[in-house]
Protein backbone atom coordinates (compact mmCIF):
# COMPACT_ATOMS: atom_id res chain seq x y z
CA UNK A 1 0.00 0.00 0.00
CA UNK A 2 1.05 3.62 -0.55
CA UNK A 3 2.43 5.37 2.61
CA UNK A 4 2.20 9.01 3.34
CA UNK A 5 3.12 11.07 6.06
CA UNK A 6 0.97 14.23 7.45
CA UNK A 7 1.68 15.96 11.12
CA UNK A 8 -0.49 18.78 12.80
CA UNK A 9 0.57 20.80 15.49
CA UNK A 10 -1.68 22.25 17.86
CA UNK A 11 1.37 24.89 17.92
CA UNK A 12 1.21 26.02 14.59
CA UNK A 13 -1.84 27.83 13.82
CA UNK A 14 -2.21 29.57 10.19
CA UNK A 15 -5.12 31.73 11.24
CA UNK A 16 -8.36 31.67 12.11
CA UNK A 17 -11.22 30.77 10.14
CA UNK A 18 -13.43 33.78 8.54
CA UNK A 19 -16.52 31.74 8.23
CA UNK A 20 -16.89 33.58 4.77
CA UNK A 21 -14.50 30.91 3.51
CA UNK A 22 -17.59 29.19 2.99
CA UNK A 23 -19.80 31.71 1.15
CA UNK A 24 -21.99 30.43 -2.51
CA UNK A 25 -23.05 32.94 -5.11
CA UNK A 26 -26.46 33.43 -6.92
CA UNK A 27 -26.86 35.04 -10.12
CA UNK A 28 -29.75 35.87 -12.35
CA UNK A 29 -28.27 32.81 -14.64
CA UNK A 30 -30.67 29.96 -15.73
CA UNK A 31 -32.33 28.88 -12.92
CA UNK A 32 -30.47 29.70 -9.99
CA UNK A 33 -33.36 32.89 -9.37
CA UNK A 34 -36.55 31.60 -10.72
CA UNK A 35 -36.72 28.19 -10.51
CA UNK A 36 -33.83 27.75 -7.96
CA UNK A 37 -34.41 30.04 -4.68
CA UNK A 38 -37.70 31.85 -6.22
CA UNK A 39 -40.67 29.51 -7.56
CA UNK A 40 -43.61 31.06 -6.25
CA UNK A 41 -46.88 28.68 -6.51
CA UNK A 42 -44.23 25.22 -5.58
CA UNK A 43 -45.75 23.34 -3.11
CA UNK A 44 -42.75 24.16 -1.06
CA UNK A 45 -42.33 27.48 -1.23
CA UNK A 46 -42.98 29.91 1.64
CA UNK A 47 -45.30 33.13 1.21
CA UNK A 48 -42.52 35.09 -0.44
CA UNK A 49 -42.08 32.29 -2.99
CA UNK A 50 -38.90 30.89 -1.50
CA UNK A 51 -38.44 27.27 -1.70
CA UNK A 52 -38.27 25.97 1.66
CA UNK A 53 -35.95 22.69 0.63
CA UNK A 54 -33.37 25.12 -0.63
CA UNK A 55 -33.93 27.18 2.26
CA UNK A 56 -33.32 24.13 4.03
CA UNK A 57 -30.54 23.20 2.28
CA UNK A 58 -28.28 26.51 2.80
CA UNK A 59 -28.85 26.68 6.67
CA UNK A 60 -27.44 22.93 6.41
CA UNK A 61 -24.30 23.77 4.96
CA UNK A 62 -24.55 26.51 7.11
CA UNK A 63 -23.70 29.07 3.88
CA UNK A 64 -22.60 32.01 5.65
CA UNK A 65 -22.61 34.37 2.85
CA UNK A 66 -24.06 34.76 -0.70
CA UNK A 67 -22.53 37.00 -3.81
CA UNK A 68 -25.70 38.48 -5.28
CA UNK A 69 -26.91 39.55 -8.65
CA UNK A 70 -23.64 38.01 -10.66
CA UNK A 71 -21.36 37.65 -12.24
CA UNK A 72 -21.45 38.53 -15.62
CA UNK A 73 -25.85 39.62 -15.26
CA UNK A 74 -24.08 42.71 -13.12
CA UNK A 75 -22.85 44.36 -15.64
CA UNK A 76 -25.73 44.79 -17.82
CA UNK A 77 -28.12 45.47 -14.44
CA UNK A 78 -29.97 48.40 -13.34
CA UNK A 79 -31.08 47.41 -9.77
CA UNK A 80 -34.00 50.31 -10.07
CA UNK A 81 -35.95 47.13 -12.37
CA UNK A 82 -36.38 44.98 -9.48
CA UNK A 83 -37.82 47.08 -6.74
CA UNK A 84 -41.47 48.09 -6.37
CA UNK A 85 -44.65 46.68 -7.26
CA UNK A 86 -44.06 43.79 -9.24
CA UNK A 87 -46.42 44.35 -11.81
CA UNK A 88 -44.99 47.27 -13.09
CA UNK A 89 -41.24 45.74 -13.43
CA UNK A 90 -40.14 46.08 -17.18
CA UNK A 91 -38.63 42.23 -18.72
CA UNK A 92 -35.56 42.73 -20.07
CA UNK A 93 -33.37 41.29 -22.82
CA UNK A 94 -30.85 40.27 -20.38
CA UNK A 95 -27.29 40.28 -22.16
CA UNK A 96 -24.86 38.55 -20.17
CA UNK A 97 -26.41 35.05 -21.02
CA UNK A 98 -29.27 36.18 -23.81
CA UNK A 99 -31.98 35.32 -21.48
CA UNK A 100 -35.53 37.22 -21.05
CA UNK A 101 -34.74 38.81 -17.10
CA UNK A 102 -38.42 39.63 -15.83
CA UNK A 103 -37.48 41.67 -12.94
CA UNK A 104 -39.90 39.63 -10.18
CA UNK A 105 -36.94 39.17 -7.96
CA UNK A 106 -34.55 42.34 -7.12
CA UNK A 107 -32.81 43.19 -3.89
CA UNK A 108 -35.49 43.49 -1.66
CA UNK A 109 -36.30 40.02 -1.89
CA UNK A 110 -33.13 39.11 -2.05
CA UNK A 111 -32.81 40.79 1.41
CA UNK A 112 -35.85 38.51 2.47
CA UNK A 113 -33.91 35.53 1.35
CA UNK A 114 -31.39 35.94 2.84
CA UNK A 115 -32.83 36.81 6.39
CA UNK A 116 -34.70 33.47 5.94
CA UNK A 117 -32.03 31.32 4.47
CA UNK A 118 -29.66 32.61 7.80
CA UNK A 119 -27.21 33.80 5.58
CA UNK A 120 -25.49 37.32 4.57
CA UNK A 121 -25.66 39.24 1.23
CA UNK A 122 -22.51 39.67 -0.70
CA UNK A 123 -23.64 42.90 -3.67
CA UNK A 124 -22.09 43.34 -6.40
CA UNK A 125 -22.90 46.80 -8.30
CA UNK A 126 -22.75 47.43 -12.40
CA UNK A 127 -19.40 48.88 -13.51
CA UNK A 128 -19.90 47.39 -16.78
CA UNK A 129 -23.01 49.84 -17.90
CA UNK A 130 -23.55 51.14 -14.47
CA UNK A 131 -21.98 54.16 -13.11
CA UNK A 132 -20.45 55.29 -9.58
CA UNK A 133 -23.39 57.01 -8.50
CA UNK A 134 -25.98 54.44 -9.62
CA UNK A 135 -23.84 52.19 -7.79
CA UNK A 136 -23.57 54.61 -4.18
CA UNK A 137 -27.44 54.95 -4.96
CA UNK A 138 -28.39 51.18 -4.62
CA UNK A 139 -26.52 51.41 -1.62
CA UNK A 140 -27.95 54.28 -0.11
CA UNK A 141 -31.60 52.34 -0.97
CA UNK A 142 -30.22 49.60 0.92
CA UNK A 143 -28.22 50.28 4.06
CA UNK A 144 -29.60 54.23 4.56
CA UNK A 145 -31.91 53.97 7.40
CA UNK A 146 -34.76 56.64 5.94
CA UNK A 147 -35.54 60.44 5.54
CA UNK A 148 -33.83 60.52 1.97
CA UNK A 149 -35.57 59.87 -1.30
CA UNK A 150 -33.90 56.55 -1.71
CA UNK A 151 -34.19 55.34 1.63
CA UNK A 152 -37.81 56.06 1.74
CA UNK A 153 -38.52 54.50 -1.01
CA UNK A 154 -37.20 51.41 0.08
CA UNK A 155 -39.33 51.74 3.24
CA UNK A 156 -42.47 52.34 0.86
CA UNK A 157 -41.55 49.20 -0.93
CA UNK A 158 -42.11 47.22 2.87
CA UNK A 159 -38.77 47.61 3.69
CA UNK A 160 -38.56 49.75 7.06
CA UNK A 161 -35.48 48.43 8.46
CA UNK A 162 -31.95 48.90 6.25
CA UNK A 163 -31.13 45.88 4.47
CA UNK A 164 -27.40 46.66 5.85
CA UNK A 165 -25.93 44.60 3.65
CA UNK A 166 -22.00 44.96 4.83
CA UNK A 167 -20.18 43.31 1.93
CA UNK A 168 -19.90 45.19 -1.73
CA UNK A 169 -17.50 44.14 -5.22
CA UNK A 170 -17.18 46.58 -7.36
CA UNK A 171 -18.07 45.16 -10.74
CA UNK A 172 -17.66 41.39 -12.09
CA UNK A 173 -14.59 40.26 -14.29
CA UNK A 174 -14.00 43.51 -15.92
CA UNK A 175 -10.78 42.91 -17.34
CA UNK A 176 -12.89 39.43 -19.28
CA UNK A 177 -13.47 40.49 -23.49
CA UNK A 178 -16.35 38.25 -22.66
CA UNK A 179 -17.95 41.30 -19.72
CA UNK A 180 -21.06 43.31 -20.54
CA UNK A 181 -18.95 46.70 -21.19
CA UNK A 182 -15.49 45.54 -19.97
CA UNK A 183 -12.66 48.00 -19.02
CA UNK A 184 -9.26 48.33 -19.34
CA UNK A 185 -6.82 47.82 -15.84
CA UNK A 186 -6.57 51.78 -15.75
CA UNK A 187 -9.96 52.49 -17.00
CA UNK A 188 -10.84 50.30 -14.44
CA UNK A 189 -8.55 51.42 -11.59
CA UNK A 190 -9.97 54.95 -11.72
CA UNK A 191 -13.97 54.11 -11.93
CA UNK A 192 -12.95 51.64 -8.93
CA UNK A 193 -11.66 54.46 -7.03
CA UNK A 194 -14.12 56.87 -7.48
CA UNK A 195 -17.13 54.39 -6.65
CA UNK A 196 -15.73 53.15 -3.97
CA UNK A 197 -15.11 56.97 -2.53
CA UNK A 198 -18.98 57.66 -3.83
CA UNK A 199 -19.56 54.34 -1.52
CA UNK A 200 -17.66 55.44 1.22
CA UNK A 201 -19.44 58.52 2.09
CA UNK A 202 -23.20 56.90 1.63
CA UNK A 203 -22.09 54.25 4.24
CA UNK A 204 -18.30 53.95 5.78
CA UNK A 205 -18.75 50.54 7.60
CA UNK A 206 -18.73 48.63 4.29
CA UNK A 207 -15.97 46.57 2.89
CA UNK A 208 -15.40 47.03 -0.57
CA UNK A 209 -13.86 44.26 -3.09
CA UNK A 210 -11.74 45.30 -6.55
CA UNK A 211 -12.47 42.68 -9.26
CA UNK A 212 -8.90 41.09 -9.65
CA UNK A 213 -8.14 38.92 -12.41
CA UNK A 214 -11.03 36.76 -14.35
CA UNK A 215 -8.72 33.81 -15.09
CA UNK A 216 -4.87 33.10 -14.92
CA UNK A 217 -5.01 32.49 -18.81
CA UNK A 218 -5.82 36.09 -20.01
CA UNK A 219 -3.05 38.33 -21.32
CA UNK A 220 -3.85 41.18 -18.42
CA UNK A 221 -3.10 38.37 -15.57
CA UNK A 222 -1.08 39.95 -13.56
CA UNK A 223 -0.60 43.23 -14.62
CA UNK A 224 -4.21 43.71 -14.06
CA UNK A 225 -4.22 43.03 -10.40
CA UNK A 226 -0.77 45.20 -9.91
CA UNK A 227 -2.58 48.47 -11.81
CA UNK A 228 -6.23 47.77 -10.41
CA UNK A 229 -4.16 47.99 -6.84
CA UNK A 230 -2.57 50.61 -7.80
CA UNK A 231 -5.29 52.49 -8.09
CA UNK A 232 -6.96 51.42 -5.38
CA UNK A 233 -5.37 50.00 -2.45
CA UNK A 234 -6.38 52.31 0.00
CA UNK A 235 -9.80 51.98 -0.94
CA UNK A 236 -10.56 48.54 -0.60
CA UNK A 237 -10.71 45.20 1.40
CA UNK A 238 -10.49 42.79 -0.80
CA UNK A 239 -8.92 41.77 -4.66
CA UNK A 240 -10.96 39.15 -5.89
CA UNK A 241 -10.15 35.65 -7.51
CA UNK A 242 -12.14 33.34 -9.63
CA UNK A 243 -11.23 30.34 -11.33
CA UNK A 244 -12.74 27.36 -13.01
CA UNK A 245 -11.68 23.60 -13.73
CA UNK A 246 -12.40 21.56 -16.40
CA UNK A 247 -12.52 18.02 -16.86
CA UNK A 248 -10.93 17.47 -20.54
CA UNK A 249 -10.87 13.55 -20.16
CA UNK A 250 -8.00 12.97 -17.35
CA UNK A 251 -9.16 12.35 -14.08
CA UNK A 252 -5.60 13.16 -12.87
CA UNK A 253 -5.64 16.27 -13.85
CA UNK A 254 -8.52 17.61 -12.73
CA UNK A 255 -8.41 15.60 -9.13
CA UNK A 256 -5.00 17.79 -8.28
CA UNK A 257 -6.58 21.17 -9.34
CA UNK A 258 -5.67 22.16 -6.31
CA UNK A 259 -2.13 23.01 -7.26
CA UNK A 260 -3.51 25.48 -9.68
CA UNK A 261 -5.40 26.91 -6.80
CA UNK A 262 -2.38 27.26 -4.57
CA UNK A 263 -0.27 29.05 -7.35
CA UNK A 264 -3.24 31.73 -8.50
CA UNK A 265 -3.55 32.76 -4.57
CA UNK A 266 0.54 32.88 -4.27
CA UNK A 267 0.70 35.25 -7.28
CA UNK A 268 -2.04 37.24 -6.28
CA UNK A 269 -1.07 37.57 -2.43
CA UNK A 270 2.85 38.11 -3.85
CA UNK A 271 0.72 41.53 -6.34
CA UNK A 272 -0.80 42.82 -3.12
CA UNK A 273 2.21 42.66 -1.15
CA UNK A 274 4.45 44.33 -4.14
CA UNK A 275 1.75 47.16 -4.32
CA UNK A 276 1.61 47.48 -0.38
CA UNK A 277 5.38 48.16 -0.28
CA UNK A 278 5.16 50.56 -2.97
CA UNK A 279 2.47 52.42 -1.11
CA UNK A 280 4.36 52.44 2.18
CA UNK A 281 1.44 51.22 3.97
CA UNK A 282 0.50 48.78 6.88
CA UNK A 283 -2.88 48.15 5.45
CA UNK A 284 -3.44 44.57 4.37
CA UNK A 285 -6.01 43.65 1.55
CA UNK A 286 -7.05 40.44 1.65
CA UNK A 287 -8.66 37.93 -1.02
CA UNK A 288 -12.07 36.77 -1.74
CA UNK A 289 -12.06 33.74 -4.06
CA UNK A 290 -15.85 34.73 -4.76
CA UNK A 291 -16.15 32.39 -8.01
CA UNK A 292 -14.61 28.93 -7.66
CA UNK A 293 -15.74 25.58 -8.98
CA UNK A 294 -15.55 22.99 -11.71
CA UNK A 295 -17.48 24.06 -14.44
CA UNK A 296 -17.79 22.50 -18.25
CA UNK A 297 -17.86 25.80 -19.99
CA UNK A 298 -18.16 24.09 -23.55
CA UNK A 299 -22.21 23.31 -22.48
CA UNK A 300 -24.48 24.55 -25.34
CA UNK A 301 -27.39 27.40 -24.24
CA UNK A 302 -30.82 25.71 -24.49
CA UNK A 303 -31.91 28.61 -26.81
CA UNK A 304 -31.96 32.62 -26.84
CA UNK A 305 -34.16 35.12 -25.14
CA UNK A 306 -36.22 31.92 -22.35
CA UNK A 307 -37.26 32.63 -19.02
CA UNK A 308 -35.14 31.13 -16.29
CA UNK A 309 -33.66 28.69 -19.39
CA UNK A 310 -32.33 25.13 -18.57
CA UNK A 311 -29.11 26.46 -18.65
CA UNK A 312 -25.75 26.09 -16.90
CA UNK A 313 -27.22 22.59 -15.41
CA UNK A 314 -24.15 20.71 -14.84
CA UNK A 315 -24.37 16.82 -13.25
CA UNK A 316 -21.45 16.73 -10.78
CA UNK A 317 -19.36 13.81 -10.87
CA UNK A 318 -17.96 11.82 -7.93
CA UNK A 319 -14.32 13.10 -9.59
CA UNK A 320 -15.97 16.58 -9.51
CA UNK A 321 -16.66 16.11 -5.65
CA UNK A 322 -12.93 14.86 -5.27
CA UNK A 323 -11.21 18.00 -7.20
CA UNK A 324 -13.53 20.18 -4.69
CA UNK A 325 -12.15 18.72 -1.54
CA UNK A 326 -8.76 19.09 -2.65
CA UNK A 327 -9.60 22.83 -3.54
CA UNK A 328 -11.40 22.80 0.13
CA UNK A 329 -8.12 22.56 1.80
CA UNK A 330 -6.61 24.54 -0.71
CA UNK A 331 -8.94 27.41 1.15
CA UNK A 332 -8.53 26.23 4.64
CA UNK A 333 -4.37 26.32 4.06
CA UNK A 334 -4.57 29.79 2.98
CA UNK A 335 -7.04 31.30 5.21
CA UNK A 336 -4.56 34.19 7.06
CA UNK A 337 -4.70 35.51 2.98
CA UNK A 338 -8.23 34.50 1.60
CA UNK A 339 -10.94 35.53 4.21
CA UNK A 340 -14.03 34.98 1.96
CA UNK A 341 -14.63 32.48 -0.85
CA UNK A 342 -17.95 31.64 -2.50
CA UNK A 343 -18.31 28.41 -4.64
CA UNK A 344 -19.69 29.48 -7.79
CA UNK A 345 -23.47 28.87 -7.58
CA UNK A 346 -25.38 27.86 -5.36
CA UNK A 347 -28.57 26.33 -7.14
CA UNK A 348 -29.38 25.00 -10.02
CA UNK A 349 -26.60 27.09 -12.39
CA UNK A 350 -23.24 24.91 -11.65
CA UNK A 351 -23.90 24.12 -8.79
CA UNK A 352 -24.07 21.46 -5.83
CA UNK A 353 -28.17 20.95 -5.95
CA UNK A 354 -30.58 20.76 -8.72
CA UNK A 355 -33.93 21.49 -8.22
CA UNK A 356 -37.25 20.45 -10.59
CA UNK A 357 -39.87 23.08 -11.46
CA UNK A 358 -42.35 22.18 -9.62
CA UNK A 359 -40.78 19.12 -8.38
CA UNK A 360 -37.93 17.89 -5.94
CA UNK A 361 -34.48 18.42 -5.63
CA UNK A 362 -31.48 16.77 -5.57
CA UNK A 363 -27.83 17.04 -3.64
CA UNK A 364 -24.80 16.77 -6.74
CA UNK A 365 -22.01 14.77 -5.27
CA UNK A 366 -20.32 18.19 -5.02
CA UNK A 367 -22.56 19.25 -2.18
CA UNK A 368 -20.90 16.55 0.11
CA UNK A 369 -17.23 17.93 0.55
CA UNK A 370 -18.54 21.64 0.74
CA UNK A 371 -21.59 20.72 3.17
CA UNK A 372 -18.69 18.78 5.72
CA UNK A 373 -15.73 21.48 5.27
CA UNK A 374 -18.50 24.27 5.52
CA UNK A 375 -19.61 22.89 8.74
CA UNK A 376 -16.58 21.37 10.05
CA UNK A 377 -13.99 23.31 8.84
CA UNK A 378 -14.30 26.41 11.59
CA UNK A 379 -12.08 27.60 14.24
CA UNK A 380 -7.65 27.38 14.21
CA UNK A 381 -6.98 26.56 10.59
CA UNK A 382 -3.47 24.36 11.47
CA UNK A 383 -0.36 23.82 9.23
CA UNK A 384 -0.21 20.58 7.43
CA UNK A 385 3.30 19.07 7.03
CA UNK A 386 2.77 16.19 4.31
CA UNK A 387 4.74 13.93 3.01
CA UNK A 388 3.73 11.58 0.14
CA UNK A 389 4.08 10.37 -3.43
CA UNK A 390 4.34 12.81 -6.25
CA UNK A 391 2.72 12.57 -9.71
CA UNK A 392 3.17 14.39 -12.71
CA UNK A 393 0.80 16.51 -14.35
CA UNK A 394 0.84 18.21 -17.92
CA UNK A 395 -0.90 21.43 -15.89
CA UNK A 396 1.23 21.77 -13.12
CA UNK A 397 3.85 19.71 -12.91
CA UNK A 398 4.82 17.57 -9.76
CA UNK A 399 1.87 17.32 -7.44
CA UNK A 400 1.90 15.59 -4.20
CA UNK A 401 -0.82 12.93 -4.28
CA UNK A 402 -2.07 13.70 -0.70
CA UNK A 403 -3.92 16.86 -0.62
CA UNK A 404 -4.82 17.88 3.39
CA UNK A 405 -5.87 20.76 5.66
CA UNK A 406 -6.43 20.53 9.65
CA UNK A 407 -8.60 22.57 12.08
CA UNK A 408 -8.94 23.15 15.50
CA UNK A 409 -12.89 24.00 16.97
CA UNK A 410 -11.05 24.75 20.18
CA UNK A 411 -15.50 25.41 21.46
CA UNK A 412 -16.00 21.50 20.46
CA UNK A 413 -12.33 20.19 21.29
CA UNK A 414 -12.15 18.76 18.08
CA UNK A 415 -9.53 18.19 15.29
CA UNK A 416 -10.68 17.81 12.10
CA UNK A 417 -8.84 16.67 9.36
CA UNK A 418 -9.72 16.42 5.15
CA UNK A 419 -7.72 14.28 3.19
CA UNK A 420 -8.07 14.10 -0.61
CA UNK A 421 -6.24 10.54 -1.71
CA UNK A 422 -5.44 11.04 -5.77
CA UNK A 423 -4.18 7.82 -6.21
CA UNK A 424 -5.61 4.86 -7.95
CA UNK A 425 -4.40 3.16 -4.94
CA UNK A 426 -4.95 2.82 -1.04
CA UNK A 427 -2.38 4.53 1.24
CA UNK A 428 -1.58 4.37 4.34
CA UNK A 429 -1.78 7.54 6.33
CA UNK A 430 0.66 7.94 9.08
CA UNK A 431 -0.79 11.14 11.01
CA UNK A 432 0.55 12.48 13.98
CA UNK A 433 -1.41 15.14 15.81
CA UNK A 434 1.16 17.22 17.73
CA UNK A 435 0.75 19.24 21.04
CA UNK A 436 -2.90 18.84 21.55
CA UNK A 437 -3.31 18.57 25.59
CA UNK A 438 -5.59 15.73 26.32
CA UNK A 439 -5.61 12.15 24.94
CA UNK A 440 -6.89 12.00 21.60
CA UNK A 441 -9.85 9.72 20.28
CA UNK A 442 -11.02 9.14 16.40
CA UNK A 443 -14.98 9.87 16.33
CA UNK A 444 -15.88 9.51 13.16
CA UNK A 445 -14.33 9.00 9.76
CA UNK A 446 -16.20 9.22 6.37
CA UNK A 447 -15.01 8.73 2.73
CA UNK A 448 -16.35 9.79 -0.42
CA UNK A 449 -15.42 7.16 -3.03
CA UNK A 450 -16.52 5.21 -5.68
CA UNK A 451 -15.94 2.41 -8.79
CA UNK A 452 -16.84 5.04 -11.13
CA UNK A 453 -15.43 8.42 -10.79
CA UNK A 454 -18.16 9.53 -13.20
CA UNK A 455 -20.96 8.56 -11.85
CA UNK A 456 -23.37 11.40 -10.55
CA UNK A 457 -26.34 11.73 -8.41
CA UNK A 458 -30.12 12.38 -10.28
CA UNK A 459 -33.56 12.81 -9.95
CA UNK A 460 -33.29 8.87 -10.48
CA UNK A 461 -30.94 7.91 -8.24
CA UNK A 462 -30.22 10.73 -5.97
CA UNK A 463 -28.16 9.13 -3.31
CA UNK A 464 -26.00 7.18 -5.63
CA UNK A 465 -22.77 9.30 -4.86
CA UNK A 466 -22.34 10.14 -1.16
CA UNK A 467 -19.94 9.58 1.91
CA UNK A 468 -20.11 6.80 4.09
CA UNK A 469 -18.94 5.99 7.75
CA UNK A 470 -14.98 4.32 7.69
CA UNK A 471 -14.04 2.72 10.95
CA UNK A 472 -12.67 4.74 13.52
CA UNK A 473 -9.10 3.90 13.90
CA UNK A 474 -7.64 3.88 17.67
CA UNK A 475 -4.91 7.10 18.32
CA UNK A 476 -1.99 5.51 20.27
CA UNK A 477 -0.37 8.84 22.13
CA UNK A 478 -0.35 11.24 19.18
CA UNK A 479 -0.26 8.76 16.45
CA UNK A 480 -2.57 7.01 14.13
CA UNK A 481 -2.58 5.38 10.85
CA UNK A 482 -5.71 5.77 8.82
CA UNK A 483 -6.27 3.82 5.32
CA UNK A 484 -7.78 6.43 2.77
CA UNK A 485 -9.47 4.62 -0.02
CA UNK A 486 -8.12 4.92 -3.88
CA UNK A 487 -9.03 8.35 -4.83
CA UNK A 488 -11.62 9.13 -2.18
CA UNK A 489 -12.04 12.15 0.27
CA UNK A 490 -11.71 11.54 3.61
CA UNK A 491 -13.16 13.76 6.87
CA UNK A 492 -12.25 12.61 9.79
CA UNK A 493 -12.68 13.58 13.52
CA UNK A 494 -10.76 13.69 16.75
CA UNK A 495 -12.04 14.55 19.98
CA UNK A 496 -9.23 15.91 22.55
O1 LIG B 1 -20.49 31.74 -12.62
C1 LIG B 1 -20.70 31.88 -13.98
C2 LIG B 1 -19.93 33.06 -14.56
O2 LIG B 1 -18.56 32.82 -14.49
C3 LIG B 1 -20.08 34.38 -13.87
O3 LIG B 1 -21.21 35.08 -14.30
C4 LIG B 1 -18.84 35.11 -14.27
O4 LIG B 1 -18.45 36.05 -13.33
C5 LIG B 1 -17.84 34.02 -14.51
O5 LIG B 1 -17.21 34.16 -15.73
Amino acid sequence: MLQAKLSVSREEAISSIDERLYGSFVEHLGRAVYGGIYEPGHPLSDEHGFRKDVLDMVREARVPIVRYPGGNFVSGYNWRDGIGPKQDRPRRLELAWAAIETNQFGIDEFADWCRAADTQGMIAVNLGTGTPKEAAELLEYCNHPGGTALSDLRRANGHAQPHNFRVWCLGNEMDGPWQICGLTADEYGRKAHETAKMMRWVDPDIQLVACGSSAMELPTFPVWDRKVLEYTYEDVDYLSLHRYYKYKGDAKELITSFADMDRFIDTLSATIDYVKALKRTRKQVKLSFDEWNVWDSEMPLPGRWLEGPESHQQYYTLLDALAVGGMLCTLINHSDRVRMACLAQLVNALSPVLTKNGGGMVKMPTYYPFMQVSTLGRGQALAVRVQAPMVETEHSGDVRTLQSAAVYDEQAREVRVFALNCNEEDMLLNLRLEAFEGELRMVEHTVLDGEDLMAVNDFDAPERVKPHAAPCTPVAGERAQIRLPAQSWNVMRFQV
